[in-house]
């Protein structure tokens, strides 16, 4: 098959939460590996910084608002996406959230489900219109967490969202096989806002760092370069699998 199998020329992708970190990085390298590319998330200045590095990087970006707990706002992109770049082949599950750190005695039922909303039920009205929607074979990534495989230490809603995340893998890689490949990636710590606080804050940044093998946090790119390789004909016997890039934290 050769190198060319990691290529994702001619495809067509949609990446939610592509206005940062993870999901701005996928957007890019998806372009890199020859994909057109809809980043997709609520901040719009944030996706038109994210599409010019698909259009340098010699994509073609069709930026798009959407709120991912919003069924008919999803519908609607899917509609404008395929109208602009044509059939959708990629969906990338990327939008998260996790506000809460702390013990779950204290954790009030709003944010739980906040929590739950955008990070499962937001995945799944995305992945459900892919399905619907998929012209011949396709490939959804839906960007877990090493929390989806073991327990992180005062995010249970976090942990129990991403474990849902991983459930509802392997669901519809078993429903929608042969035609839709499902994986999960499942990134240990990574620089981005969403780690910022934890990173900044002396005591649990040593507490995590102790935590992970190669005693460092990962770089965006380093997630993004897993997720080309899930979305690529060179994983298209791999279905239904949680592809872990923690660092060795889950190996413990
Ligand atoms: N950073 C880590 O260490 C780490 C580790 C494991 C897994 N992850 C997962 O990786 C994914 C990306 O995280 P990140 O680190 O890149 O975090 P981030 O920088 O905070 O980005 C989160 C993205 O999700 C979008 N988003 C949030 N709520 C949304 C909603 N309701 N509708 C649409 N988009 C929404 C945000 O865009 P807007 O605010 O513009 O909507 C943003 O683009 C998340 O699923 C996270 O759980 C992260």
């Amino acid at each position: 098959m050769g190198l060319d199998a990691f290529s994702l020329d001619g495809r067509v992708a949609v990446v939610t939460g592509g206005s940062r970190g993870i999901g701005e990085e996928i957007s890019v390298a998806f372009a890199e590996a020859g994909a057109d590319v809809a980043p997709v998330a609520r901040s719009e200045d944030a996706l038109e910084a994210t599409a010019d590095r698909i259009e340098d990087a010699g994509g073609t970006a069709h930026p798009r608002p959407l709120d991912v707990t919003n069924v008919a706002a999803v519908e609607a992109m899917f509609d404008e996406v395929e109208a602009s770049l044509g059939s959708v082949d990629v969906l990338v599950n990327n939008a998260g959230t996790n506000p809460f750190f702390g013990n779950p005695r204290d954790l009030d039922m709003e944010t739980w489900n906040q929590i739950l909303n955008v990070n499962v039920t937001g995945a799944f009205h995305c992945a459900r219109e892919f399905g619907r929607r998929v012209n011949g074979t396709g490939a959804l990534v839906n960007v877990a967490s090493v929390g989806g495989v073991v327990a992180l230490p005062y995010q249970a809603p976090y942990t129990t969202s991403k474990h849902a995340m991983v459930g509802l893998t392997k669901a519809l890689a078993v429903d929608w096989a042969p035609r839709i490949r499902v994986n999960a990636l499942a990134p240990g710590y990574v620089k981005t806002e969403f780690t910022k606080g934890v990173r900044e804050s002396e005591g649990i940044r040593q507490d995590i760092l102790d935590t992970i093998p190669q005693d460092r946090f990962a770089e965006p790119e380093e997630i993004a370069t897993s997720a080309v390789y899930l979305a690529s004909d060179a994983a298209r016997y791999v279905t239904g699998e949680v592809h872990v890039a923690d660092g060795g934290i889950a190996a413990r």
